[in-house]
């Protein structure tokens, strides 16, 4: 599939265009850690604002659970005023709307859209409320488009054909991801982060895609617990232990190989402890597994050396901690040097191969984590559902 953006062919002359973006930037205390994802959809906001249209921008960003102000949508004022934009922040819906009749030139910039009052799933007044503040709706939340959010499915639905697209960079992902969706083998697929659930559902429809799965912290310790073995306080996806054995059993019927670490990089008691490199079979009560160690590198980096392609997705260790990502660097410094097709996804992933200077390095960065690899598994992505072409 290679959807193409309406967005060079409408007039927006003085048109409000609501703009789903996926602005979920790695936040400390109010500092963006990394700004791939603003920079990423600056081409869509430009040429929006050249054709003298208004920009209603709207993201999520984390899971808050109710008002938090670390994730709030004004921690990026400054970052869009420092770019040189027009900025105009507004929690209030209401007055949004009359907002969005005013100043064309300047971006109007809805607070995070899972704090405001509305469900994030399935909420027609919350819809409505959105659909009230534009003429155009332009999905360019690439990497939310596994989500079914009101403001990616419910909302896109109250427009017409012909007032709805997606943006320039769900295009460009889209065009970029083709060739991990009709792979070169063998396909090596390194997994690793937080979000296991989300993850290990979406691997299941990838065995008949890769060949080899190598997995790392904290996505390993779920497999590993299903199988008794001793992981400390690493994190842990209880719900899904007989899942993990079902999948290993279906990737053993498909010939998939899954590798897990020899070793790996702890910390003591809690995250922020001391950090120290154990083996496998030598985790005490109080170690949380953070990073594979460096026998696990040298055994990655062959796989990495026989890969055709390779997607790498969910950071082992912590762009806050530097000291984390060592190992993770020498496996990037592999990819780097890689001829096969090689994509990392996700924001973390791509924040730390930023910060460890493979921005250039790298055959495509993507904004996608989940959304790769629900867009890998041939699943219909439901943020383009209700979009022209799609
Ligand atoms: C992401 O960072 O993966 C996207 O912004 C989606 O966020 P979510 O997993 O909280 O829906």
């Amino acid at each position: 599939m290679t959807l193409k953006s309406k967005l060079p062919e409408f007039n927006l002359d003085q048109k409000r265009v609501f703009l789903r973006a996926d602005l979920n930037v790695p936040l400390s205390n109010g500092t963006i850690l990394d700004d791939f994802k603003l920079k990423s959809i600056l081409p869509t906001i430009n040429l929006i604002l050249q054709k003298h249209g208004k920009v209603i921008l709207a993201t999520h960003i984390g899971r808050p659970t109710g008002y938090d102000a670390q994730l709030s949508t004004k921690n990026l004022i400054n970052w869009f005023v420092n770019h040189g934009y027009k900025i105009e922040f507004e929690p209030d819906i209401d007055k949004a709307y009359e907002k969005s009749l005013k100043n064309s030139d300047t971006i109007l910039l809805l607070e995070n859209l899972r704090f405001l009052d509305g469900k994030q799933q399935n909420d027609q007044k919350f819809a409505d409320q959105l659909k009230n503040l534009a003429d155009y709706y332009v999905n360019d939340a690439f990497g939310t488009l596994h989500r079914d959010d009101t403001s990616l499915t419910l909302l896109p639905q109250l427009f017409d054909q012909q007032h709805k697209t997606i943006g320039l960079l769900v295009e460009k992902e889209l065009h970029a991801l083709q060739k991990l969706k009709t792979p070169e083998h063998p396909f090596l697929l390194i997994l690793g982060g937080a979000k296991i659930k989300d993850k290990l559902e979406m691997v299941m429809h990838l065995l008949n895609k890769v060949n080899t799965i190598a997995l790392c912290p904290a996505t390993v310790f779920t497999f590993l617990k299903a199988h008794h073995i001793n992981i400390g306080k690493s994190l842990v996806q209880d719900d899904l232990l007989q899942f993990t054995l079902d999948l290993e059993q279906e990737a053993q019927d498909k010939n998939v190989k899954i590798i897990y670490p020899q070793d790996y990089l702890v910390a003591k008691k809690n995250l922020q402890g001391n950090l120290e490199v154990i083996d496998a079979d030598k985790f005490s009560s109080e170690d949380m597994g953070i990073s594979i160690g460096p026998k696990t590198v040298d055994v990655f980096i062959e796989e990495i050396k026989k890969a055709k392609t390779i997607f790498f997705n969910g950071l082992p260790g912590f762009i806050e901690r530097k000291e984390t990502l060592e190992n993770i660097n020498k496996i990037f410094d592999a990819i780097s040097r890689s001829n096969a097709y090689c994509v990392i996804g996700g924001g973390d992933s791509v924040a730390a191969a930023i910060i460890l200077g493979y921005e250039n390095k790298i055959t495509h960065l993507s904004t996608g984590g989940g959304a790769v690899l629900y867009f890998l598994s041939n699943q219909e992505l439901p943020g383009l559902k209700y979009l022209p072409g799609n």
